[in-house]
């Protein structure tokens, strides 16, 4: 076996204190049970609590029980049931656009959909702190990858400016909840320079679905600028709990989509069971359109705690609070202790955040009562300033 090479690769990343493991974690959920003792979980992203919803579980158990465990094919061989094409028209109406398209997982849409909007020829211009998934999609994409500084108008401005006469087709794309700094994209500054400089703009909701804008629409619909930004990106995995990503869009640009998305058309299509998940979700939301109004109340408390006792927790507007420690293997340790008092904090380090902004990130979730976050917050504010 020529593997060799393995194991200085893993030295050095221990040696950086970034080595990573996937741990079995007992169960899913914002408040479990570990060893018969509860525990409060802050990095889950269920944060709606739906995940074991009875609606939502039921919705799963019909699909399953109708379809089977499979969609047995890709999309475009046999994999379309009637249930895709239930979710797609509700996720497009829910985002006020023509049409929609659900991928298998939130990545995939990413990956289908931008190397679609631009290719070889073209020029992306991607916000410095957007998702991984967008950044792999735009090396798929072979176009010319422009980052602007995070969340300024000016500096996109300029590099729309730079690149004005180089031709081709120009792509924006930003998140409008970050997912490591749970701060809001200035959506409607973006758009206008985006529709000014004759630039498509495709923002990624990952974290504003079922979280932000009416019944969980997502921001891009709480600010009206479906008929700017050319495509709406979400996940089926967060808010919504179960699995699956989607993009919301033009009937015309979904056509093309389905011609020509990879990331679409070579894999098979996503279960019934998630299926039916998403549906049971979006029931949820649509009886209940507070929930993101809920969670977002309690997020402002929960970070309002750590403020006032001088933690800085950056610019976090929404349910995902960052506790930036710096040190990798300090933030390692901030969660260990957090964990042995019943608190599970995920550290998060580079590549996944900037170097020396390695942080423990909390998610928010509606399985959190207030009391909970009273006695995280404690907990947290006593972990960091002892450190
Ligand atoms: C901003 C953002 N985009 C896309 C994704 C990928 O979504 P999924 O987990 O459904 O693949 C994530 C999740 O990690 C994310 O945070």
């Amino acid at each position: 076996m020529h593997d060799d090479w393995i194991h200085p690769l893993l030295e050095e990343a221990r040696r950086q204190g970034l080595e990573r493991s996937a741990l079995p974690f007992p169960e899913a959920g914002g408040v479990v049970r570990i060893d018969g003792r509860e525990v409060l979980n802050f990095s889950s992203n269920d944060y709606l609590d739906l995940a074991r919803h009875p609606h939502v579980v039921d919705r799963a158990r019909e699909a399953l029980g109708q379809y089977g465990v499979g969609a047995t094919a890709s999309r475009l061989v046999t994999g379309t049931l009637p249930i895709h094409e239930e979710l797609e028209a509700r996720l497009a109406a829910s985002k006020g656009y023509d049409a929609a398209l659900v991928f298998g997982s939130g990545y995939m849409a990413n990956a289908g959909t931008i190397p679609v909007l631009a290719g070889r020829d073209d020029t992306v211009f991607a916000d410095k702190l957007v998702h991984a998934s967008m950044i792999d999609a735009c090396r798929l994409s072979g176009a010319r990858l422009v980052r602007f500084a995070h969340n300024d108008p000016e500096a996109l401005r300029q590099r729309l400016e730079q690149h004005q006469g180089s031709g081709g087709r120009k792509l924006v794309i930003t998140e409008s909840v970050f997912s490591m700094d749970g701060d809001l994209a200035p959506l409607p500054e973006m758009a206008r320079l985006s529709a000014e400089h004759g630039a498509m703009l495709m923002v990624d909701e990952a974290h504003a679905t079922g979280t932000f804008g009416p019944h969980g629409a997502g921001l891009v619909r709480e600010h009206g600028l479906e008929g700017l930004v050319m495509v709406s990106m979400g996940t089926l995995s967060k808010a919504m709990a179960g699995y699956g990503g989607f993009v919301a869009c033009s009937s015309t640009l979904r056509k093309l989509l389905v011609q020509s998305a990879r990331a679409f058309i070579y894999t098979t299509a996503p279960p019934p069971a998630v299926v039916g998940a998403a549906l049971g979700a979006l029931d949820v939301l649509e009886a209940s359109p507070n929930l993101g109004n809920i969670l977002q109340a309690n997020a402002d408390h929960f970070r309002n705690l750590l403020n006032k006792a001088g933690i800085d927790t950056l610019q976090s507007r929404s349910q995902i609070v960052p506790v930036v420690i710096g040190d990798n293997n300090q933030a390692v340790a901030a969660s260990r202790k957090l964990r042995e008092q019943g608190i599970i904090a995920a550290a998060i380090r580079p590549p996944t955040v900037p170097p020396g902004t390695a942080r423990l990130r909390l998610s928010i979730t509606l399985a959190h009562l207030v009391d909970d976050l009273e006695r995280a917050a404690a907990a947290i504010i006593e972990t960091v300033q002892r450190r």
